[in-house]
């Protein structure tokens, strides 16, 4: 359950190495930038459409926020990569896993497996790697990308459900990432809780992280 956060110190080698005018991404993000898939991808067609999607979203918000050209493209490669393994067997994925994700349902394990893979391939990027292993289940210490990425694959305009209420989630989400993200993850929790399923630890950390600062209920409530 304990993976160390560690962004930030990341973050700042990048925003150096942006000062330096050396190239701040690894070429793996920067060609995933561009569109393109590593060789390694177990995705099928219509899953290669929706991690598209899902960057042009995430290149769009990043311009809409003014992040600037470098985060623009990172944005775009957590989107495109994101689901990279999604197609893979499970029994594989779990196998080449941590101990702490062995233990997940077959339908998440895809994000672990991707940002294990990524960083193998030499992707050091905490942030990246956080928002991409965690977009399913939720995480506490995202940042912008994290909530970014978890909203986008939520709300990108290929699925077909509610339109209407992820067309204005669409609409708020560069100027107010962290509540759509909040909104996505009530409406996930209620529809579980609704079918009397369980909840991810992850999953409850990252709602109390959104929820910080509300009261707890009052003994006369609920
Ligand atoms: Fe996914
Ligand atoms: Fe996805």
């Amino acid at each position: 359950m304990r993976i160390p956060p560690q962004p930030s110190e990341e973050r700042s080698q990048r925003a150096l190495a942006g000062l330096l005018g050396t190239p701040p991404l690894h070429p793996l993000l920067e060609a995933a930038a561009r569109g393109e898939f590593p060789p390694w991808t177990q995705a099928g067609p219509p899953r290669r459409e929706h991690m598209r999607r899902v960057a042009a979203l995430l290149g769009e918000w990043a311009r809409l926020r003014g992040e600037g050209p470098v985060e623009e493209a990172r944005w775009r490669a957590a989107g495109l990569l994101h689901d990279v393994l999604r197609d893979a067997d499970p029994r594989t994925l779990r196998g080449g896993l941590p101990p702490e994700f062995r233990d997940l349902p077959d339908k998440v394990l895809h994000g672990p497996a991707a940002a294990h893979r990524l960083r193998e391939e030499g992707v050091a990027d905490g942030e990246l790697l956080e928002a991409v292993r965690f977009h399913t289940l939720g995480w506490p210490h995202f940042g912008p990308l994290g909530w970014a990425l978890y909203a986008a694959d939520f709300l990108e305009p290929g699925r077909q459900f509610q339109e209407e209420w992820r067309r204005d989630l669409r609409a708020r989400a560069p100027a107010d990432l962290e509540g759509v993200a909040k909104e996505i993850l009530r409406a996930r929790i209620l529809y579980q809780a609704e079918r009397g399923r369980p909840l991810h630890p992850w999953t409850v950390a990252f709602w109390n992280r959104l929820a910080q600062g509300q009261p707890w209920a009052n003994a006369s409530e609920l």
